[in-house]
């Protein structure tokens, strides 16, 4: 999605505003462009393509100046073309803005703005907010901000720089993230803290209404109230090492890799053996609040969505409470029914999903107790939330979600044996041996990753493959499902994902010898009827890859390769299936030469609806 940086300071802005968008790349993009503030000189510069193209030309053609704005679009309202990236400017060239989001309104204020004289050149939306600036009366930029949003329906992070205040940016927020840092005689503004931490760890969170005025000598904050607010600055707790390579080709396969210590990471201090239960004080659920709890509604889109399923399981074996699990783009647009003691939880690695963030919304105002089970610390999510659990699995840059993905279903392992013991539904010794499984997670995950190399091998072999089928059943079905994900994200080979029994009535006739079948089946109590369906497949001459667990023999002759993972509680068993299937995506997606990182059309963070 569309990232924005800005600087203020006593430094060539330039530099650092490239750098910053380098950083921001991973989110998605198509094109990206400045403006810099020299003396009572605007200069933009802008190009449909990489941040390096853009940083070619800069160096080809120096852009000087000390204040500064820059953004990467991901385009919604026009083609990714350089005219339509941003900055965009007003008539007189003097304001420029970038923005994040989208204003709803834009065709009426176009149409007013060319009515009254206002040339506008470009086919976006947030051109329309460079002229209501130009038009706003005010005796300073944020007053003159200030006016114009009063115009403007939709949703927006942006930042706004005039050549008539020099050192100065304005950033308004509404619906869309925005970040102060705070430097020593100097400030930045960014939609991602990542975009800045190579100058500073200090950030302000911006609140919904709040605009803020930077300049090189300090900043404030004007609330929706029109108080001038003090805000809390945060500390960033993680440091550049984890949004750096390190070593790996490619962050896909670093996130892949990590997530032995990732999924430790979402487990630490949280394990309370003797009691077989979980401490979980962020979710803010006294034992009253548990009792009350009737049924439990899932909200999620993409890979989430995937974790949520998986959740159902989870948490209905648990914690025994019925569980929905809702694409949150769906769910916020149906009737939202006030049941009492409805529990909903959104799950989201950034905390910034425009469409889990409104069904959220909606499921608040319709009376329900919302949690977040988010990653990124201090985003929207996790802040509008009443309570949640952070998976604290760090930076997550690969777009398609890998490591976000095994700290969400460990999450949701542990909202389960937390509800289970408060509710009374789960025995002791059920909660201590889920807790000590949990606990040899990271061992696990580690053992799994060394099958590497075997499927490496296979992705040589199904490399020119243009269909695939992932099949499974129970609690490994929404892993056969992300496993299909994870290969068409990055691959661009067509993939679908479907219960394994599900099969025969419709997928079957698909099968033949080009198309393999992955099969996700460990030692449960479904797999003999899982079998029963690789049968089915191999009768019809399909090709089997199959996952399951190790010391599982009886696959031979059955499936061409199989993968063979450490055995775990069942309800766990999705943590270790998921890598070999991540590892398949991504080498597949390598030896085809596809971009893993930044997969085409693809953006991290959805922030639009
Ligand atoms: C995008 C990403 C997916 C991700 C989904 C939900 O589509 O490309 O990888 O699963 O958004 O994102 P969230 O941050 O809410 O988990």
């Amino acid at each position: 999605m569309c990232g924005i940086v800005g600087y203020t300071g006593q430094r060539q802005a330039a530099p650092l505003l490239l750098e910053g968008l380098q950083r921001l790349e991973y989110r998605g993009y198509d094109s990206a462009g400045l403006a810099l503030v020299e003396g009572d000189r605007l200069e933009v510069r802008k190009l449909a393509g990489r941040v390096a193209g853009l940083a070619t030309a800069i160096r080809r053609q120096a852009a000087a100046g000390t204040t500064g704005i820059a953004h990467t679009r991901w385009a919604t309202h026009g083609a990714p073309t350089e005219r339509n990236a941003h900055p965009h400017v007003d008539c007189g060239r003097q304001i420029a803005v970038v923005h994040n989001g989208i204003i709803e309104n834009a065709e009426a204020l176009r149409a007013a703005l060319e009515q009254s004289g206002h040339h506008l050149t470009t086919d976006t939306d947030t051109e329309t907010l460079a002229h209501l600036i130009e038009d706003a009366a005010g005796d300073s930029l944020e007053a003159r901000v200030i006016a114009a949003l009063d115009h403007v329906e939709g949703t927006y992070g942006l930042a706004v720089v005039s050549a008539d205040d020099p050192g100065k940016i304005v950033v308004a927020r509404r619906g869309s993230p925005v970040l102060l840092g705070i430097g020593d005689g100097e400030l930045f503004v960014a939609s991602d803290a990542s975009a800045i931490l190579e100058y500073t760890r200090s950030v302000v969170y911006l609140d919904d209404g709040d605009i803020a005025v930077l300049t090189p000598a300090g900043y404030h904050v004007i609330d929706s109230q029109s108080h001038v607010q003090v805000r809390a600055v945060d500390d960033v707790a993680w440091d550049l090492e984890a949004i750096a390579l390190g070593g790996y080709p490619h962050f896909m396969l670093k996130e892949i890799s990590e997530q032995a210590e990732t999924v430790r990471s979402t487990l630490r201090g949280r394990l309370l053996f003797e009691q077989g239960a979980a401490r979980l004080n962020g979710l803010n659920l006294t034992p009253e609040a548990c009792a009350a709890i009737r049924r439990i509604v899932i909200v999620a889109c993409g890979t989430s969505w995937h974790a949520g399923l998986v959740g159902r399981h989870i948490l209905e074996t648990l914690a025994r409470l019925p569980v929905e699990v809702e694409y949150a783009s769906e769910y916020r647009y149906r009737t939202q029914l006030s049941l009492p003691g409805t529990l909903v939880v959104a799950i989201s690695q950034s905390g910034e999903t425009a469409d889990t963030l409104e069904a959220m919304r909606a499921a608040r105002a319709a009376g329900a107790r919302v949690i977040g089970l988010v990653n990124v610390v201090g985003s929207t999510i996790a802040r509008e939330a009443e309570g949640g659990i952070y998976l604290h699995a760090g930076p997550e840059i690969g777009v398609a979600s890998t490591k976000a993905f095994t700290s969400q279903i460990v999450a949701l392992a542990l909202l389960g044996l937390f509800l289970g013991r408060q509710r009374d539904v789960l025995s002791l010794e059920a909660g201590q041996e889920l807790a000590c499984r949990l606990a040899q997670l990271p061992a696990l995950v580690t053992q799994t990753l060394a099958l590497e190399p075997e499927v490496q091998r296979v992705a040589r072999e199904f490399v020119g493959a243009r269909n695939f089928l992932y099949l499974g059943r129970g609690v490994s079905f929404p892993v056969a499902l992300e496993g299909a994900l994870k290969l068409k994200e990055i691959s661009y080979i067509h993939a679908e994902g479907y219960p394994a029994a599900e099969m025969k009535h419709g997928p079957i006739a698909l099968i033949d010898a080009d198309m393999p079948v992955v099969f996700v089946a460990p030692r449960d109590d479904v797999y003999q009827k899982v079998v029963s369906n690789m049968q089915e497949v191999k009768a019809r001459g399909g090709r089997i890859v199959a996952v399951t667990t190790e010391g599982n023999g009886e696959l031979r002759g059955l499936a061409e390769h199989v993968f063979r993972v450490p055995a775990t509680a069942p309800l766990l068993s999705p943590v270790l299936a998921a890598v070999p299937l991540q590892l398949l995506a991504y080498h597949i997606a390598v030896l085809r030469g596809c971009d893993v990182d930044r997969p085409r059309n693809l953006a991290k963070s959805v922030t639009v609806e």
